[in-house]
């Protein structure tokens, strides 16, 4: 097992609080990470401002800033390499990974998801659409998964899951709620797995 400094790179789109739970796993030397740049799509997104106050390097980097989709890829590759990122970590980006940023990361790049996967997961199955899923299935339990990022959405190796009941009374608000929960917690730990070897990551 060989333990290892995680130099990590986010994409997000939105609030951030796995962002937010990752940096804070850093500090509190929970995590032997050091988070090193915040690519987000969205110019005006809590998340930039979250990573702003840790003092983390942000970039705003969308079809705005580059229309032509190749030119986006290799800007956040860019982006990445130039912060000398050695694991890439998607907490709630809302786009598809380019091919050169995945081939470059190959077997680095992480995901989390709010729901059991296999189940639930795909093409359009985000956000509150998951919840409302889980819940018009009747599922008795949910809960978050960390997989590896590959060509298709949701399908990459499974590397962390956690469970949490749904409730007889819930909504997708509530049940998205008790999940974001546990999602802070487990994407945080995954990592420190990472850090620690006791998870081995390809090319890391
Ligand atoms: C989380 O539920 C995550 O599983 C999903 O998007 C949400 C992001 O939340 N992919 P946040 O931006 O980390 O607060």
């Amino acid at each position: 097992m060989t333990a290892m400094k995680l130099r990590i790179g986010f994409l997000a789109s939105h609030g951030g609080s796995n962002v937010q739970a990752i940096i804070d796993a850093c500090k509190e030397g929970r995590l032997d990470g050091d988070p090193r740049v915040v690519i987000c799509n969205n110019s005006d997104a809590l998340v930039l401002e979250r990573a702003r106050k840790a003092g983390i390097a942000t970039r705003h980097l969308s079809s705005a800033t580059h229309p032509d989709p190749g030119a986006l890829d290799a800007a956040i590759v860019e982006t990445l390499r130039s912060h000398d990122v050695n694991v890439v970590v998607l907490a709630g980006y809302m786009r598809k990974l380019g091919p050169r940023t995945l081939a470059h990361y190959r077997g680095r790049v992480l995901n989390i998801h709010p729901a059991l996967l296999p189940k639930f997961g795909g093409a359009g199955m985000y956000g509150k659409r998951v919840h409302e899923a889980v819940l018009a299935a009747g599922e008795k339990e949910s809960g978050a998964t960390v997989h590896l990022v590959t060509d298709e959405y949701d399908q990459g190796p499974i590397l962390a899951q956690r469970k949490v009941p749904v409730m007889p009374d819930d909504t997708a608000d509530s049940l998205a709620a008790r999940v974001l929960e546990v999602e802070h917690q487990i994407y945080a730990e995954t990592l420190a797995r990472v850090a620690n070897g006791s998870i081995k990551l390809e090319g890391l």
